[in-house]
């Protein structure tokens, strides 16, 4: 890959390891999908957790680190400055309620430790999966360097930004380094459409938008879908599709005409491409994912779960309207999961406090997928689950075999609050 003549100092180390090893990675990278150059990059988002998760995105790899290698690591890293803004997905657990969560406190020190270390390092530590709506914003033509599967997806596919689908790893070398290699969603030949979309039901919850995006990402695999006859979602509509798409799928970039920046209409979606496949989305295919996604969900429930992507202030608001003098059924937990900075406006608003008065918990700056896969000794009783999101219901049903009801938010809060279906 050609570098410019900083590049070329940082590759020599004269910048320091950190640096030096970061770009290493993103040579590799682009070397492995083709690109030659460079371009500069206005933001980042990546995962930032533990510092040992961190550590090993950075030589030696494929040994067991020592506690000395992390502190060491952790020592350098804290003083090399990022040069784009650069936010993080959800952690492993609340910073403030992680001993309700089952979290052990040496898993909260970690974190902790990490948190103070991003700040040395100008990370800012927002822990959410919506970063796109609230703390880094993008617009039309800007380059970034995101990961997190659904992110990445709704800043290229409805604020027309530019991201490939990076890795934890690769979007904290960019970060870093303020550079992304210039391949994929990056250049405008491969910003258009490959399969057609094609909608013959209405569309009437949010997860039924998380079905179609279940659908679409099991069909269209790798592709670029266009979508004909849908109409216009709302922002929590956009996000539910966008976040189930990649749960089967590995899906870049979704097209809709009249909405996504780049598809004022079909024709211009598809750039002169002719669509390798027609997928029509009705009553019947639409009940068919549905089935696949609940799993025997009758009977009690121990965990009802919303809040994958992370609720917005306003999603908070409905279900605190929707819990006012309401009571989670005794042996039920009802967890609302979001950003800690979402989480006190909707103190201050006094939402919480009735979310919590009914028994249920708004939980910050984790997922609770990512909390039970790496600390399985702690997880509380999840046999039976249910959640609005089809993204979570898909990975909780692929790691623990829970049984799972997915639905509307509204049903879910019934199902809370009676103790099951
Ligand atoms: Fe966010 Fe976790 Fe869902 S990171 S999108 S809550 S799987």
């Amino acid at each position: 890959m050609r570098l410019n003549e900083e590049q070329r100092e940082i590759l020599d180390g004269k910048k320091g390891g950190i640096l030096q090893e970061a770009l290493r990675g993103l040579i590799k990278y682009g070397t492995a999908m083709g690109a030659e150059d460079f371009i500069p990059i206005s933001s980042a988002h990546t995962a930032f957790s533990a510092m040992d998760v961190v550590a090993l995105a950075f030589p030696p790899r494929g040994v067991q680190l020592t506690k000395q290698d992390i502190d060491k690591f952790s020592q350098e890293i804290a003083n090399t400055q990022v040069r784009v803004k650069t936010t993080v997905n959800p952690a492993i657990i609340d910073r403030k309620k992680w001993q309700q969560m089952g979290a052990d406190e040496a898993t909260y020190n970690s974190v902790m430790r990490t948190v103070d270390i991003a700040r040395k390092c100008g990370i800012m530590m927002t822990f959410s999966c919506i970063p796109y709506l609230t703390d880094n914003i993008p617009l039309m033509g800007e380059h970034c360097a995101w990961a997190e599967s659904s992110a990445h997806l709704y800043i290229n596919s409805f604020l027309g930004a530019r991201s490939n689908r990076d890795s934890y790893e690769t979007s904290l070398y960019s970060a870093l380094l303020g550079i992304t290699p210039d391949f994929g969603l990056h250049l405008d030949r491969n910003r258009k459409g490959t399969d057609l979309i094609d909608i013959q039901c209405k569309l009437e919850s949010i997860s039924d938008w998380g079905a179609l995006g279940y659908f679409t990402g099991d069909r269209v695999g790798l592709g670029i879908p266009v979508f004909k006859n849908l109409r216009r979602p709302t922002a929590k509509e956009a996000v539910q599709l966008t976040a189930t798409c990649n749960s089967p799928g590995g899906i870049p970039m979704l097209l809709l005409p009249e909405v996504s920046p780049e598809a004022p209409t079909i024709d211009a979606a598809f750039k002169g491409n002719i669509p390798r496949n027609t997928y029509v989305f009705d009553e019947p295919a639409k009940r068919k994912v549905y089935q696949y996604l609940n799993h025997q969900p009758e009977g009690r429930v121990d965990l009802v779960f919303l809040g994958c992507p992370h609720k917005t202030l306003c999603e908070i608001e409905e279900i605190s309207r929707m819990l006012e003098g309401r009571h989670v059924a005794k042996d039920a937990r009802l967890w609302i999961e979001t950003s800690s900075s979402i989480r006190a406006s909707a103190e201050q608003l006094g939402y919480a406090e009735v979310i919590e008065a009914s028994g249920g918990e708004l939980l910050a700056d984790g997922c609770v997928l990512l909390y039970y896969v790496n600390a399985p000794a702690k997880r509380p009783k999840m046999d039976r689950v249910a959640s609005d999101s089809a993204k979570q219901a898909f990975g909780i049903r692929r790691s623990f075999h829970s049984n799972i009801f997915v639905g509307d938010m509204e049903r879910c809060l019934e199902i809370a609050i009676k103790g099951g279906i």
